[in-house]
């Protein structure tokens, strides 16, 4: 598909739902006014993140204080359960990042509640309900569909086993649209994961909301802080002490609330 049949596919994708129309005006908003969002200050984030980046190893032994065995050892069914869910998925989408981080952030902050945005095949939620089922917890997630593939509603978290979903709270909007209506429900979490809008502003709106619902004591991550300077800048601003995880050849921020 060119760039203009791609343009005017998701425009009329958007048509048909009216509940995601406010994300369509801010993305012809952006589009018009904003397009750098996505890689603003990518080198310098890059360099920063590569200067203080440990392993996950590292993190989960010498941060968490916990012996590290990693997720897909840990439950091993499930997870090859999960391969061949997604390797059934007829759609493409986003992959995941460090399950073992996610399992052991729930795990030290001995979370009920934790939050999460962008599911796709639920890899990230799987490994937070992991932890989550339990305490008899819950994940509540936000997770936009994509827009040009018709079946992709359909196998949203499909990799999540089905003993967990009882336990899985997922709100099919915009960020903007489900976090208000996630914090209806709960107003205090122990985690936070984000993993959805990319773009500088995007992240930033997000960070300041989320930061204020997590409890003391509560861990904060998110993934691909190396994309932009977005995380970078948000921790200066704010004086975090964030931990640098590389995975995969990209980086994950993570900060404690103390
Ligand atoms: C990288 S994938 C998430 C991967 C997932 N965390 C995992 O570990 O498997 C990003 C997801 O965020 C969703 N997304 C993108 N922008 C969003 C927004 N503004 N609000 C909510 N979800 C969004 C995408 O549709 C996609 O499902």
């Amino acid at each position: 598909m060119n760039k203009i049949s791609e343009i005017v596919s998701t425009f009329f994708a958007y048509l048909k739902r009216p509940d995601l129309y406010p994300e369509l005006r801010r993305k012809i908003w952006k589009n018009i006014f904003n397009r750098s969002s996505g890689l603003r200050g990518k080198e310098e984030a890059e360099e920063w993140c590569k200067s203080s980046a440990i392993s996950e190893r590292d993190f989960i032994e010498k941060v968490l204080n916990t012996t590290f065995v990693p997720f897909e050892k840990l439950f091993p069914q499930e997870f090859a359960a999960a391969l061949q869910a997604q390797a059934k998925a007829p759609v493409k989408m986003g992959g995941a990042g460090s399950l073992s981080v996610i399992y052991y952030i729930n795990e030290f902050a001995n979370a009920q509640k934790s939050i999460e945005t962008g599911v796709a095949y639920g890899w990230s939620s799987f490994a937070a309900l992991a932890s989550l089922v339990h305490r008899n917890g819950t994940l509540y997630s936000s997770d936009m569909p994509y827009i040009l593939q018709n079946q992709s509603e359909d196998f949203v978290g499909c990799v999540i086993p089905e003993k967990y979903k009882s336990n899985w709270d997922l709100y099919r909007y915009a960020d903007k649209e489900s976090l208000p209506k996630i914090f209806e429900k709960a107003s205090s979490f122990d985690v936070v994961h984000y993993d959805s809008d990319k773009t500088y502003d995007g992240r930033l709106w997000a960070y300041n909301l989320l930061w204020s619902k997590l409890r003391t004591g509560g861990i904060f991550m998110s993934d691909d802080v190396g994309d932009n300077a977005a995380f970078k800048d948000y921790c200066e601003k704010n004086n975090r002490k964030p931990h640098i995880i590389e995975f995969d050849g990209k980086y994950a921020g993570v900060i404690i609330k103390d």
